[in-house]
């Protein structure tokens, strides 16, 4: 098996940390580039067991289900201490059959946040049901459990919290609220895998849990696939039934289903990720908290409000999100993409405002806090293997765009990459990049 050279193409501008010349961050100056994700980094490390894991499925012929798929379900059981946990071909699928398993039906109302990605409300309108939109908590960007309260009326068949950008939605407050109202609760935790609420983990909370393999997330595969979760075992055996046309025996059909069965390709290279994902986690948190301290160092007071950590659970920081005022936004990305410094925009239309939503007649003006954020916030690189030198790089950027005056001298003892060896991290020796945002999609 090869190892990574340099002579690998390459997937972005080199992160030149090496030696401490007027460009660089050492020097107070910036690295050339910064992306917003840098997959080939945890490619490099686990390349040769991820590659061995293929050729295992390969040489087996059981492509679809089959072995390595019923391994990674029970590990992911384990992982999130939770009795089932069925996989499925993506997270949109999740979301569609956890309703169909609720027996959502047309005219029913779900009530779901504005401000997530597209599929949590088309999972809803697919079975011909309502989504009902509450608007968020402004400062926290997840669903706001009064408003959830206020819309509630006689057709409500669900509620479905979005724990988005890897917090915990209010769980003390929407649970009793559900369960006040007989409801059950679709947790959408496809950017929350190993976010805990008082100990126990997303998916775990309500009646359902739906969970992404989309590569952008903390835990993602080389492709699309998905998961849910749940402890109830009535919803258990429905899902793997309407996973597979609800098939059971082979060709005898109990309910219409849908084909949605995860690939071993991506269940092997999934069970070689999963032991990972706490260390890497830490590192995302490791990660937030150092751009808290960044952020603090220079006088950005009133400009750029950075998020806060969740004392009630564990936040596993999918997504690094600030908050933007005075309409500069779009401006200060735009010098961010010109600094080669890569952002994302979580979400630009809310899903209230969507075009193929029209029909719904809801206007602008409706969610405020909603449309605030779509308007506000720009995700920063988070992912795991980000140095302190990328973030500085990052931080440095954005109080140049606003002209931020330093406040504090930045704690070098506390910043780890000051004790990096003189040649920089081993993925950015061997890789020579820094990563690609162009494949971001939610
Ligand atoms: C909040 C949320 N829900 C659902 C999904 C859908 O997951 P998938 O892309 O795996 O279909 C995503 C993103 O992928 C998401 O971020």
């Amino acid at each position: 098996m090869n190892r990574p050279t340099s002579q690998r193409p390459s997937t972005g501008a080199p992160a030149k940390h090496s030696h401490a010349t007027d460009d660089s961050p050492e020097a107070g100056g910036f690295l050339p580039a910064v992306g917003l994700l840098a997959l080939d980094r945890q490619y490099a490390v686990l390349r040769e067991e991820i590659r061995a894991a293929l050729d295992r499925v390969c040489d087996t012929g059981r492509f679809v289900l089959g072995p390595d798929v019923t391994d990674l379900e029970n590990e992911l059981a384990r992982a999130l201490d939770v009795p089932h946990a069925i996989s499925c071909a993506s997270g949109s699928d999740a979301l569609l059959l956890a309703l169909m398993a609720l027996d959502i039906a047309p005219g029913d109302e779900v009530i779901l946040p504005s401000y997530t990605f597209f599929a949590t409300a088309s999972a809803v309108t697919r079975l011909g049901a309502v989504p009902i939109f509450a608007d968020i908590d402004p400062a926290t960007y997840l669903v706001d459990p009064a408003d959830v309260e206020r819309k509630i009326s006689r057709r409500t068949r669900a509620i479905v919290p979005v724990h988005l950008f890897g917090r915990t939605a209010d769980m003390d407050a929407l649970l009793p609220i559900a369960a006040r109202a007989g409801l059950p609760v679709v947790e959408d935790a496809a950017q929350s895998i190993l976010s805990t609420w008082h100990g126990r983990c997303s998916g775990a909370l309500g009646d359902v849990g739906c969970f992404s393999f989309y590569p952008t997330k903390n835990l993602g595969g080389a492709g699309d696939g998905g998961f849910l979760t749940t402890t109830r075992d009535d919803l258990a055996a429905k899902l793997k039934l309407l996973r597979v046309h609800g098939m059971e025996p082979r060709y005898y059909h109990q309910v219409v289903g849908i084909n949605s069965r995860l690939d071993s390709l991506q269940a092997a290279i999934l069970r070689v990720k999963l032991p990972h994902l706490d260390a890497w986690t830490s590192a995302r948190q490791a990660n937030a908290a150092r751009y808290m301290e960044m952020f603090a160092q220079y006088d950005l007071d009133g400009r750029v409000t950075v998020p806060t950590d969740e004392s009630r659970g564990r936040h596993v920081w999918n997504q690094f999100v600030i908050r933007v005022a005075d309409g500069q936004r779009d401006a200060l990305r735009a010098h961010l993409t010109a600094c080669k410094v890569g952002t994302e925009i979580y979400y630009p239309v809310p899903l209230h405002l969507q075009k193929c939503f029209e029909y719904l007649g809801w206007a602008k003006g409706d969610l405020p806090h909603t449309e605030q954020a779509a308007e506000a916030t720009l995700a920063l690189p988070i992912f795991p293997e980000l140095e302190p030198a990328e973030q500085r790089t990052v931080v440095g950027r954005i109080a140049e765009f606003f002209r931020a005056p330093q406040t504090q001298t930045p704690d070098r003892a506390a910043d780890t990459s000051s004790a990096l060896p003189a040649d920089g991290p081993h993925f950015l020796r061997r890789m020579n990049a820094v990563g690609r945002a162009d494949d971001v999609r939610c």
